[in-house]
């Protein structure tokens, strides 16, 4: 495989990363997940644009303008010859520089691109997925896409020790969002999902949802629920680059309505799919 370093492209392994690295001792940057299907991007200009308020939002110089950022990563599909479905992975740090918490001076941002298969999740796209609630314990600034992700990583663990896909975060009751995804409630037609706050990150799937929802003329409302909302909950589904729209049927003990994926979540799916196509 060939992977994108800086404006250069290499194999995978000639790739070397010194040890005083700010992403590696600091978490100190940013990244993005970007799914591909057929070997073509999708959502990419969304992903793109949050990359550079990421980057923004922590003082981080990416060093590249957007249009020349996004033809790197069009190439990097050609080198590969890529025609799969499949996910890139793009990380910015601020660099490698000896271990000090100020801002290195002079230094510049270490960027890195991959690109690799992912099959779509078939099985849980059709059946839905189990889930389970964990108290949200993250910082105040969650709408940064930044490379600090050991909470999302502890309550993502917690759950897969559950035999759960996925852990549904809330603070003080109040549901955020999941690990690595966006979530939402179906009430009486009506879409509920936190507001775009900075406790959530904003996702491109999520915009896509609202979109969808418009063309279908259900209400998508931007109004968080609780914990307590969900025992009489008609639906409720997740979304992410990697998950799409997958069907939540269950969170802790509580089975969402019948057990099987609403009839809304099929919609907003089909929505997906022609979408993406
Ligand atoms: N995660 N919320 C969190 C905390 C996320 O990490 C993600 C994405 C999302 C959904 O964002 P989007 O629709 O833009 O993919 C919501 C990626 C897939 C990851 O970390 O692997």
């Amino acid at each position: 495989p060939i992977i994108l370093s800086q404006s250069t492209f290499k194999h995978k392994d000639s790739l070397k990363y010194p040890f005083e690295e700010r992403g590696l001792q600091f978490g100190d940057g940013i990244y993005e997940v970007i799914r591909i299907y057929h070997g073509n991007y999708y959502l990419f200009q969304e992903h793109v644009d949050r990359l550079y308020r990421s980057a923004e939002a922590i003082k981080l110089n990416i060093p590249f303008e957007k249009e020349e950022l996004s033809r790197l990563l069009l190439e990097l599909i050609k080198r590969n010859k890529m025609t799969s479905d499949g996910k890139l992975y793009l990380q910015v740090t601020r660099g490698s520089a000896p271990r000090d918490h100020v801002f290195p001076k002079g230094v510049t941002a270490n960027l890195y691109a991959y690109i690799e298969d992912l099959p779509r999740n078939l099985e849980a796209l059709e059946n839905g997925v189990k889930t389970i609630s964990i108290r949200d314990s993250r910082w105040e600034n969650c709408y940064i896409k930044s490379l600090n992700l050991l909470p999302n990583v502890l309550a993502k663990q917690e759950a897969s020790e559950q035999g759960c896909y996925e852990a549904v975060l809330h603070k003080d009751g109040v549901v955020t969002e999941c690990s690595s995804s966006n979530i939402y409630l179906v009430k009486d037609g009506k879409i509920y999902t936190h507001p775009a706050t900075k406790n959530i990150l904003h996702g491109c799937v999520r915009m896509a949802v609202e979109k969808f929802a418009k063309d279908l003329n259900i209400p998508f409302i931007e109004e968080s629920f609780t914990l307590d909302d969900i025992p009489s909950a008609d639906e409720m589904f997740l979304s992410s680059s990697t998950s799409e729209i997958t069907p939540v049927i269950q969170v802790d003990d509580i089975v969402i309505a019948d057990g099987k994926p609403g009839e809304i979540t099929e919609k907003l799916q089909e929505a997906y799919v022609k979408d993406a196509k």
